[in-house]
């Protein structure tokens, strides 16, 4: 459960330890993207946003990090729930057009990979298409909750104790301890939006892939059809947070996890993020740099590095 502080600055965006003046300009600046949206002051710190409030970047890992310590446990049934399972399809069609384990055996990362479902995928699909039992895929996530949830869940299949399957506890942000030139597949399935800086994580990204190492995101996006975008946006707001609050207790959460995918950058702007990060894509349109899947609502970017 999320801390009745966390709830508050949820509802109200109130919950920072900076100065009263420092809390009221941040409010009042509401970010458009989760790309840090001032430059620093000394009196203004920099802002970033959460969901829809706007909050000092320095707190919103912890508020992050609260939201999945308070989703964890609840967090497969709650996807299952709220996208009527079809978040599974979307993860299948993620990983099965990265055809993992075609070329020979592949080094990969998940990002942000909490209870372990694209990096299952990656090594059932390397297996089942393949026969190949030494693709390995080191899942990284901020949260220990999260992962603790994925290594409970591994526990259950055959990669459990091998060399196929790690756990690490990072911030995608700063993956010192990768090294530099050392995957070939890079992945972050709904993980990107919640990080504080976009750009950072990218430059991560870039920096721990090998030549012509793959970086592929699965993203809630932006829906162009204006009919299905009103239907989406009534369901997201009206329903998710009380099925939050019937299913898990939380709706607080679910609220901020809804708002966040609104303010993740729309699919052109998050496709030139990728190649200013230094990475080649497709053509700058859907279907080339980027695919949507169902209209929108969530996207599959690629890029590779040259
Ligand atoms: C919506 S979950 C997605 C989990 C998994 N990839 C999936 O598709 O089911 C988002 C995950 O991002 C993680 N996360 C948030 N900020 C992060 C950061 N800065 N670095 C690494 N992981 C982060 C959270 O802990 C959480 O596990």
């Amino acid at each position: 459960m999320l801390s009745s502080s966390t709830k508050q600055a949820l509802r109200l965006g109130s919950r920072f330890s900076r100065p009263a003046t420092h809390i009221a300009r941040a409010s009042c600046a509401r970010a458009s993207t989760s790309a840090p949206s001032n430059p620093p002051s000394p009196e203004q710190p920099r802002t970033t946003s959460f969901g829809f409030r706007t909050v000092p970047e320095d707190a919103k890992e912890s508020l992050v990090k609260e939201v999945f310590d308070s989703v964890a446990s609840n967090y497969d049934l709650m996807n299952d729930a709220t996208s009527f399972g079809v978040h599974r399809l979307w993860k299948d069609s993620f990983v099965s057009g990265l055809k993992p384990g075609r070329k020979g055996p592949m080094k990969c990362i998940d990002v942000a990979g909490g209870t372990g479902d694209i990096a299952l995928r990656i090594l059932d699909h390397a297996r089942e298409k393949y026969y190949d039992r030494e693709t390995t895929v080191d899942i990284a996530d901020i949260n220990a909750e999260m992962l603790k949830e994925g290594y409970r869940r591994f526990k259950k299949t055959m990669y459990h104790n091998t060399p196929q399957v790690a756990f690490h506890e990072a911030n995608a942000q700063e993956m010192s301890k990768f090294p530099d030139n050392s995957y070939d597949l890079y992945t972050i399935a709904f993980g990107i939006r919640n990080c504080t800086s976009i750009p950072a994580v990218l430059k991560e990204a870039h920096r721990i892939l090998k030549p012509g190492g793959t970086f592929a995101c699965l993203e809630f996006s932006r829906v162009t059809n204006p009919v299905l975008n009103s239907l989406y946006d009534q369901y997201s707001f009206s329903v998710i947070p009380v099925m939050g609050t019937v299913l898990a207790g939380d709706s607080a959460s679910y609220q901020y996890l809804v708002e966040s995918i609104r303010k993740f950058p729309p699919q052109p702007e998050f496709a030139q993020m990728i190649r200013d990060a230094g990475f080649a894509t497709g053509k700058h349109e859907e279907g080339g740099a980027w695919t949507d899947l169902w209209g929108g609502i969530a996207c599959i970017h690629k890029g590779v590095k040259l």
